[in-house]
């Protein structure tokens, strides 16, 4: 079980990164805040499956969190994350900066924003949240210089966006999205599930229980009216005295634009966010439309 190299300054990790690939391997990263669970350890198996080397970082974003979020509670915990990355046996490099090294001077002025696409569902919820986070990833994207870069489809949204932003950029890097890993009883697995009291963890799943149920209305019952739909599935949410719902939309998978009838052999999003207590949780389905 090998102990992953811990780089924390972004000069060594771009000469790590091109050292590799002068000795002729490719190189994966896997961005994350830490606090890792079985999800980021799927991510970085995936990444092994592509890369020869791979690199996961660690580093909680101040930029992507708003006002009252829980950019402080965050939990910061790379000892562990660290012994959970080395078992897994996939990860080579933990890229853990400090604040100083990813913001060098300070406040930061340089954006990369997407509009458009960044503008609904957690973007409308969370505002400035996906400019913090296009501008970290492109920012790793440069210090690391991958050559696949793995998210999870949890945040199906955010994959979207930085898809988007990959490509108009012009980054030399390939983004594969890997399906959500969830608990045995559907509740998608998330750092912020450690917020929860044992009361709301026991609500939690009906979150998944909802789309799911969208699911077979879109599937098995033939329906096209998405406002049926979202009716539906906050009707399901509202049963439970614990879930308070911040949205519930069907959206189109290229321009994340909220759908009215959903057209036959079309692939549309199904997204959703709600608190349980103070955790905002999110899940989402892509569903092949019949
Ligand atoms: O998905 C996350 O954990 C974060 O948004 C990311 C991509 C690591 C950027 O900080």
């Amino acid at each position: 079980m090998a102990q992953p190299l811990i780089i924390t300054d972004a000069a060594s990790m771009r000469a790590w990164t091109r050292h590799e690939r002068q000795q002729g391997h490719s190189v994966g990263l896997v961005p994350t805040m830490g606090a890792l669970h079985e999800g980021h350890l799927t991510l970085a198996r995936e990444a092994a499956v592509d890369c020869d080397r791979v690199i996961v970082s660690v580093f909680v974003n101040p930029t992507q969190f708003g006002p009252g979020e829980d950019y402080d509670a965050y939990p910061r915990t790379l000892d562990s994350d660290s012994k959970k990355l080395a078992v897994t046996g996939a990860v080579d490099v933990i890229f853990a900066p400090s604040e100083a090294e990813i913001y060098p001077l300070g406040a930061n002025l340089t954006w990369v924003t997407v509009d458009q696409i960044g503008d609904h569902l957690c973007g409308s919820s969370r505002p400035g949240h996906f400019r913090g986070v296009t501008t970290i990833v492109a920012r790793l994207f440069a210090i690391c210089e991958p050559d696949v870069a793995v998210f999870g489809l949890k945040d199906a949204q955010q994959f979207f966006i930085l898809k988007r932003m990959t490509a108009e950029m012009g980054f030399a890097v390939t983004l594969k999205g890997v399906p959500t890993v969830r608990e045995g009883d559907g509740l998608a697995m998330s750092s912020r599930n450690r917020y929860l009291s044992p009361e709301e963890r026991s609500a939690a799943p009906i979150l998944y229980a909802a789309l799911q149920e969208a699911r077979d209305q879109i599937v098995e019952r033939g329906v096209r009216d998405s406002v049926t739909i979202v009716a539906e599935v906050r009707e399901l949410l509202g049963t439970e005295p614990l879930c308070r719902i911040d949205y519930v939309q069907l959206v189109d998978t290229q321009t994340l634009q909220p759908l009215h009838n959903l057209a036959s052999g079309s692939k549309v999003l199904l997204a959703s966010a709600a608190f349980f207590g103070s955790a905002r949780l999110i899940d989402n389905a892509i569903v092949d439309v019949p």
